[in-house]
């Protein structure tokens, strides 16, 4: 067993029942930092809910998570976000109306405890300003800083959710499906960024995509019915006649 101090995330028999729903069941869960881990598994296994109590947005009906070895299981979300977790939405998360560079810039600031102006001059936040064009760059958005967000496609909307999640500059980043509803050529410039990231950064990421998953992390978890039912290196979890069967189905 790995010292929990030495991990970015452990959850120890988590669960969470919704009435007589066990959405998720009695996960439990080591992350080393730097991992990259796909969670993967069909619509209603419960990998939303999961991330929802990793991150504290609803509390675990049972289990216990730590992150950087520290027990979080009933710290709420801000208090989380402040060791160094960050995450994103299945759905869009953005302020249509604002530039690009204005929602990086309301991302980076909320993690700070000084009192921040949307319009005030930029140059009296030099750090702030700073660390979002850095997210910016890092998700390929530098030369749309200016862009009302709601003209960007929806590639680059979700791009952009990468970059917010990354402005607070996290040591564990929890993307969900962050290739959703994109086409493939959107697709494939998200993976390509995904892989580009700071390999320092601890990332689990959903992914609906068995082949977006493998291509993005060595290692899988499967769940299906808030159950892990397989977790190993891509092929031995291809090769699970259990996921075979009940993740991948007939095609
Ligand atoms: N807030 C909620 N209240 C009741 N049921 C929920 C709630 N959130 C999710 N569920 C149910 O929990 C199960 C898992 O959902 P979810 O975590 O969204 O799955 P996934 O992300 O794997 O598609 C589903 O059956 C869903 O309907
Ligand atoms: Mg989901």
């Amino acid at each position: 067993m790995t010292d929990p101090g030495a991990l970015a995330l452990s959850l120890s028999g988590v669960s969470k029942a919704f009435g007589g729903l066990c959405a998720v069941d009695g996960v439990s869960l080591d992350v080393t930092p730097g991992e990259r881990r796909a969670i993967i598994g069909p619509n209603g296994a419960g990998k939303t809910t999961l991330f929802s109590l990793i991150s504290g947005e609803q509390p675990p009906t049972d289990g216990r998570i730590t992150l950087f070895g520290r027990d979080v299981t009933r710290l709420p979300p801000h208090r989380r976000a402040a060791l160094g977790m960050a995450r994103t939405y299945q759905i869009t998360n953005l302020f249509p109306r604002l530039t690009v560079l204005e929602n990086c810039l309301l991302a980076v600031q909320a993690l700070k405890p000084t009192k921040f102006h949307l319009h005030r001059a930029l140059s009296r936040y030099p750090g702030l300003f700073e660390r979002a064009r850095s997210a910016l760059e890092a998700v390929g958005l530098a030369g749309k800083d200016g862009e009302t967000v709601r003209n960007l496609s929806h590639g680059e909307q979700r791009q952009l959710e990468i970059a917010l999640a990354l402005a607070g500059a996290p040591k564990l980043l929890l993307l969900d499906e962050p290739t959703a509803g994109l086409s493939p050529a959107e697709s494939h410039l998200m993976t390509g960024l995904l892989k580009r990231l700071d390999p320092a950064i601890t990332i689990l990421v959903i992914e609906h995509d068995m082949d977006v998953a493998f291509e993005l992390t060595k290692r899988v978890t499967v769940l299906h019915f808030g159950k892990v039912i397989a977790d190993g290196l891509g092929d031995e979890v291809k090769a699970n006649p259990l996921v075979q069967e009940i993740y991948l189905g007939r095609e």
